[in-house]
């Protein structure tokens, strides 16, 4: 069994199996911390643990009048070297029968090479005459909420158990992916919110699959890239039912401490340098090779790590998840 996470938008599909052009790459692991630059700004650690990829100028600050991601990093996770930009998720742990909990190990996702970290998708316009307006410095946004405990009318944020086969079907929140996290057998809170100078078109997945593509709203004019992520955990060690609660309720638990799942979000501080992106998505580039884009090795991606600001144990059975202790 692996679970897959989806957020921040719909991956789509042009009509009869023609795939919309998207840029698809893979950023390995930066770090995984108790760091929140956006929800916590300068907070050290903060409430919950992420997984963080992306350039290496990654800190609790990231002040975005100053923080230039491009000019202060030395290094990026991610395969295109041009793209600084920080991208980063909650982490999920198992909670064994006796109560104690270990950190869930990723998969990459299919294809990509990479130590566990993101897949990141940027979509351009679905129509090559409506071209997308790449972000700009110090722009940033995140999806969902770390407090939600029910669904949210956006369905933007999913998981979905992934055959032993492999799945590469474009279903993306919509059936049987699932906002909780799935059981089988095998009021925001934040001082600045970072989504609402955001906004969806008016299209659903559905609508997209019959030729809609959706218009965005007049309080929202400026059409962006959708930028979508997906991570992959590996479950298979926790198979053992006998680790499982007595009661067979499922036993993942994101590092928000929140089992159902609805708390699962993505968060994303814009890095690009210069106009590399704007250009990739005029160029339409789709996949992970783009004419327009500065490509280097996974092996090169792998490379650039970041030491954890938070020294906790964050990989033994632990009794309680790493910050468990701020939110009681
Ligand atoms: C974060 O990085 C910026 C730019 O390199 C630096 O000015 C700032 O002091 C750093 N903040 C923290 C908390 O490390
Ligand atoms: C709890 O169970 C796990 C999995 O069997 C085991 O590795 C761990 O040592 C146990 N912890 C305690 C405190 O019993
Ligand atoms: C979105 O809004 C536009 C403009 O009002 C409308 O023409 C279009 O049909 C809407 N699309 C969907 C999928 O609702």
């Amino acid at each position: 069994m692996q679970w897959k996470a989806l957020a921040l938008a719909l991956l789509v599909e042009r009509g009869a199996g023609q795939a919309m052009p998207m840029l698809r790459f893979q950023c390995s692991q930066l770090v995984v911390d108790r760091l929140d630059p956006l929800v916590n700004p300068g907070v050290v650690p903060s409430p919950h643990l992420h997984q963080i990829v992306g350039g290496n100028s990654f800190n609790a600050s990231m002040d975005p009048k100053t923080h230039d991601l491009p000019s202060s990093s030395t290094c990026t996770s991610c395969t295109f070297s041009e793209d600084f930009s920080n991208y980063w998720t909650a982490v999920l742990y198992f909670r064994a029968r006796n109560g104690t909990y270990k950190r869930v190990p990723q998969f990459v996702s299919e294809g990509l090479r990479a130590d566990g970290g993101i897949t990141v998708y940027y979509i351009p316009s679905p129509t090559e005459k409506e071209k997308v307006t790449a972000f700009k410095p110090g722009f940033r946004m995140l999806v969902g909420d770390a407090t939600a405990r029910a669904p949210s009318a956006a369905r933007k944020v999913c998981h979905r158990c992934m055959p032993a086969t492999g799945d590469n079907s474009n279903i993306n929140c919509g059936a049987p992916d699932s906002q909780f996290l799935p059981k089988h057998d095998v009021p925001r809170r934040h001082p600045v919110d970072h989504m609402s100078h955001v906004a969806y078109p008016n299209s659903s997945y559905n609508d997209v699959m019959v030729g809609a593509y959706g218009t965005c709203p007049k309080s929202h004019p400026v059409k962006i890239p959708q930028v979508m992520y997906e991570v992959m955990w590996n479950t298979q060690m926790f198979n053992d039912k006998a680790l499982w609660p007595e009661d067979g309720s499922q036993p993942f638990v994101w590092s928000t401490d929140d089992k159902s799942g609805y708390s699962q979000h993505g968060d994303y501080v814009f890095g690009w340098k210069d106009d590399s992106l704007q250009r990739a998505m005029d160029a339409r580039c789709n996949g992970a090779v783009c004419g327009e884009l500065e490509i280097q090795s996974s092996e090169s991606a792998m490379k650039c790590t970041k030491s954890r600001t938070v020294q906790e144990d964050i990989d033994g059975w632990l009794t309680e998840i790493p910050g468990m202790d701020m939110r009681k």
